[in-house]
C-alpha cells in the first residue's frame, strides 16, 4: 500500500537524483579529509549560510549536541526557551555529554526575547559562579512557527552585549528562509554557529550539516571523533545533501502552501480548532473537541485509509506536509477526516 504519511518532514524519501547520486558519488576516507562528495557539501552549506566552514554529521541532534560541547566548558549555563528541541528531545544530552546546565526559560511561543535574556543571563565576571556561555535560538520553530529577522536580530544584539556566543538549531533553517523569502544568510547572520538538517524537508536520507567559523569547526571536529561520530566513506550519503541543498529549497513552498491549505479546510471542520497563527511552514497544529478515547483512536483509524499521523502530543494533533505527499494526497487527507469526524457525531 502507498501511504500518505504526514507524521513528520523526517519520513521523506530520498529523491531518484539522489538515489543515482548516492550510486556514483566520488568517495574517501573522510578521517584522513579524503572524501571529496563530504567536503564539498560542507564548503557548499557553508556558503548556503554564510560561515567559513561545515562539518557533516550523522543527524542533527549531533550537529546542536556538538555546538553545545564546542561553544562551553563544564558547568556553565546555557539561555534557551523551554520547547526547544535541545530541551525536549535530545534526552538530556547537554548535561549528559557536555556537562552543561540549561536555564530553561519560558517564552511567548517559544521565542526569546532581550528582556528574557536580560533576566537570565549570569554574566561571566571572572569569579568562581556559575555563569552563561551560550544562547541557543530555534528557527523555524518546532512549533511551526517562524522567527522575524527582527526578533533574531535583537536575541543576537543582547547576546553580543555580554560576549555571548549563539547558537542557531537550523533544522529547518530553510523553511524559515522561504517562509519568510529572505535568503538564509539573512537569517545566519545572527548566530555565530548554526545545524542545518538535509534529512527532513529537503528529502536527503541522512545527515545535517554544522556550520561556524573555521576554528570553531575544527574544535567541533574533534568533539565529533569524541562522540564517535566521525565517519569514513560518507560521500555516499553527502551526496544527497548535495542535491537536497541545491534542488530541494525551492520546493519547501508547496508544503508550505499545501499545510496553509489543510489548516483552512481542518479550522472548518465541526470540533477542530487550527492553531493558525503557527501555519509559517509545513505543520498544522490542531486541538480536537472530542473525547479522549476518540483522539487516541485516531491514528488507528486514519491508517484503515492508508494515512499515517502521529498520535496526540500536550493536547495537540497534527498533520506535516512534506515532499511525498501532493495536493491530491492533502485533500484526500482532509476528506477522510472530515468523514471519521461525522461517523463520530
Ligand atoms: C528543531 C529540531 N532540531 C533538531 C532536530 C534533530 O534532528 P535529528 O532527528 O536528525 O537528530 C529536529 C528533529 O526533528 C528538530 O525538529
Amino acid at each position: 500500500m502507498n501511504y500518505i504519511d504526514l507524521r513528520s518532514d523526517s519520513v521523506t524519501q530520498p529523491t531518484q537524483e539522489m538515489r543515482d547520486a548516492m550510486y556514483t558519488a566520488s568517495v574517501g576516507d573522510d578521517f584522513f579529509g579524503d572524501d571529496p562528495t563530504v567536503k564539498n557539501l560542507e564548503q557548499l552549506c557553508a556558503r548556503k549560510v554564510g560561515k567559513e566552514a561545515g562539518l557533516f554529521v550523522a543527524s542533527g541532534t549531533m550537529g546542536n549536541q556538538l555546538a553545545v560541547m564546542t561553544h562551553t566548558a563544564r558547568g556553565d549555563e546555557i539561555i534557551i526557551s523551554s520547547g526547544s528541541h535541545i530541551v525536549v528531545h535530545e534526552v538530556g544530552a547537554a548535561a549528559v555529554l557536555s556537562g552543561v546546565m540549561l536555564r530553561v526559560v519560558e517564552c511567548k511561543d517559544d521565542i526569546l526575547t532581550p528582556e528574557i535574556i536580560e533576566k537570565a543571563v549570569r554574566p561571566n565576571d571572572g569569579g568562581i559562579g556559575m555563569h552563561t556561555s551560550l544562547v541557543c535560538m530555534e528557527n523555524a520553530l518546532t512549533n511551526g512557527k517562524v522567527m522575524s529577522l527582527e526578533q533574531m536580530k535583537a536575541v543576537y544584539d543582547t547576546a553580543k552585549n555580554y560576549n555571548l556566543p549563539v547558537h542557531l538549531d537550523g533544522a529547518r533553517l530553510f523553511n524559515a528562509s522561504v517562509a519568510l523569502g529572505v535568503d538564509a544568510k539573512e537569517l545566519t547572520q545572527y548566530c555565530d554557529s548554526v545545524m542545518v538538517c538535509l534529512s527532513k524537508g529537503l528529502c536527503a536520507p541522512v545527515g545535517s550539516v554544522l556550520c561556524g567559523s573555521k576554528e570553531f569547526i575544527e574544535k567541533a571536529r574533534r568533539n565529533r571523533q569524541l562522540m564517535g561520530g566521525g565517519m569514513r566513506q560518507a560521500g555516499f550519503v553527502a551526496a544527497c545533501g548535495i542535491i537536497a541543498l541545491e534542488k530541494m529549497v525551492d520546493r519547501l513552498k508547496d508544503d508550505h502552501d499545501n499545510a496553509k491549505y489543510m489548516a483552512q479546510r481542518l479550522n472548518k471542520m465541526k470540533g477542530v480548532k487550527v492553531l493558525m497563527d503557527n501555519v509559517d511552514v509545513n505543520m498544522v497544529f490542531f486541538k480536537l473537541d472530542k473525547p479522549k478515547e476518540f483522539i487516541y483512536s485516531l491514528p488507528g483509524k486514519m491508517l484503515e485509509y492508508g494515512i499515517k499521523m502521529a498520535g496526540e502530543e500536550g493536547g495537540l494533533l497534527r498533520f506535516i506536509t512534506n515532499n511525498d505527499v501532493s495536493r491530491a494526497d492533502v485533500i484526500r487527507v482532509c476528506d477522510v477526516f472530515e468523514k471519521i469526524l461525522k461517523e463520530d457525531e
